[in-house]
């Protein structure tokens, strides 16, 4: 099979590494020529594990190429993937802004030729589909093609071993043909049995929203919950172990925090709540979930003032850990953006280290604040500590070296990463989130 993505960002570029490795011939076309230049050079412009060594394999093994010339690799397609951004419009209204999208559309549709099948990768509201057909059909009304809406659920960090074992695949299609088509990318899937959920475009479109505003909500439902913990004395790590074992509940996505990130979670969200007041209906439950989660970062702020005395005024705090989630170097809406300007306002020092996303942070965070090599230079002469994101390096961290770097035995553990108990035996006075039952 012949596949065109176009689009080398986060999805396009590991979904159409993943489909090179299925065997298909894959051509990525962006239009940032440095990045073409970059990819060809084998330099991977993000971090995400494993994709490096899957994209040198297979460009060495002449599946994979990278081009900005779009009308050379939409001809012969039998399927042209759209992966473009969608990011929150200017107009800070909550809409996608989806000019990336038609421009797309406008550009593929002259080069048609032969069927293909036209797919939207990139999460759209309901309805973008159905005017990419539009635009297609307007530019070249002889074209043969389908359009097909093929939505995402690739985690960063995860994304290889995701697309490789799905939980499933959602492809939405109208007709027979461009069914097949699709199928027949995806048979790799079918010796791991993976489900595929054939079913109309919008549908297709709209899952992909009501799939991340569903963990949106599981996220801030366990971040409430946790502050209940903590009013009333309760441990939420045992009771969200105690509420996942409930087969309906599940245990995934019940870890509290200092609030979800990302690229997708606060702007599906929001691209949701527009959508359904478009329509004059309401998703009530997903504004508690944004509500909830801005809240939860700002109740972190709270937390390690308090943990302070009150004040953070004059103290250095150190972070471990800036990015929205481990294994990746985005810092895309993580909760570090907001939580640490809200200290420095305040008069607060901040030292930081993170292992992947310090050059990112650096466009994101006010400049006074510090780079450190390691968590023990970072530790070095700090009132508290607080642990940001889980990288697994700061899950085995010497306990010890850090009380006696840190100036006041302050953690703030906004991951749960440690045991409450064993860091007051240690001489640490701590805090999780959720974690209220006083150890004995
Ligand atoms: C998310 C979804 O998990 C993917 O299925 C989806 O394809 C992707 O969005 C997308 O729309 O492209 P991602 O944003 O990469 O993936 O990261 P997640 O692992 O879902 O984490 C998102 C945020 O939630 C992180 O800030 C994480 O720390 C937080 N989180 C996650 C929690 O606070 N608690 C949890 O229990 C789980």
């Amino acid at each position: 099979m012949n596949i065109t993505m176009i689009g080398t960002g986060y999805v396009g570029l590991v979904t159409g590494t993943c489909f090179s490795e299925f065997g298909h011939r894959v051509t990525c076309v962006d239009k940032i020529g440095e990045k073409i230049d970059r990819l060809n050079r084998g330099e991977i412009p993000i971090y995400e594990p494993g994709l490096k060594q899957l994209v040198d394999k297979n460009v060495n093994e002449g599946r994979l190429q990278f081009t900005t010339d779009l009308s050379s690799a939409v001809p012969g397609a039998d399927a042209v993937f759209i992966a473009v951004g969608t990011p929150a419009s200017r107009r800070g209204d909550g809409y996608a802004d989806l000019s990336y999208i038609y421009e797309a559309a406008k550009e593929l549709a002259s080069c048609l030729n032969g069927y293909t099948v036209i797919v939207d990768k990139s999460t759209v509201p309901v309805g973008t589909a159905r005017q990419v057909e539009r635009i297609v059909r307007e530019k070249n009304p002889d074209a043969d093609f389908d359009v097909a809406s093929n939505p995402e659920f690739l985690r960063e960090g995860a994304a290889i071993s995701d697309f490789m074992r799905p939980d499933r695949v959602v492809i939405g299609v109208e007709s027979k043909r461009a069914e097949k088509l699709l199928r027949d990318i995806y048979k790799p899937l079918y010796l791991i049995e993976t489900p595929i959920v054939c079913t109309t475009i919008e549908t297709a479109e709209l899952t992909k929203y009501a799939a991340n505003a569903f963990l949106a909500i599981k996220i801030s439902f366990i971040n409430e919950i946790a502050n209940v913990c903590e009013a009333v004395g309760a441990d939420v790590i045992d009771l969200a172990k105690a509420i996942g074992m409930d087969g309906r509940i599940g245990s995934k996505f019940l870890h509290p925090g200092p609030g979800y990130g990302g690229s997708c979670f606060p702007k599906d969200t929001m691209a949701l709540m527009r959508i359904v007041q478009e329509y004059g209906e309401n998703v009530r439950l997903v504004e508690a979930a944004v509500e909830v989660n801005a809240a939860q970062k700002a109740r972190m702020v709270k937390k390690i003032r308090d943990m302070l005395g009150g004040s953070e005024a004059g103290n250095t705090i150190a972070f471990l850990g800036l990015t929205f989630k481990p294994e990746t170097d985005d810092m895309r809406e993580s909760p570090s953006i907001s939580i640490i300007p809200a200290l420095m306002e305040r008069g607060a020092s901040i030292k930081a280290h993170d292992p992947k996303g310090m050059e990112e942070a650096k466009k994101h965070l006010p400049k006074e604040v510090q780079y450190c090599n390691n968590a023990y230079e970072t530790c070095e002469g700090a009132d508290a500590v607080v642990l940001m994101t889980e990288w697994n390096q700061y899950r085995a961290l010497d306990l010890e070296k850090i009380r006696k770097l840190l100036r006041q035995p302050i953690f703030i553990d906004l991951r749960n990463v440690y045991d409450p108990r064993t860091m007051r035996d240690l001489g640490f006075r701590y805090a999780g989130v959720g974690r209220g039952a006083m150890p004995d």
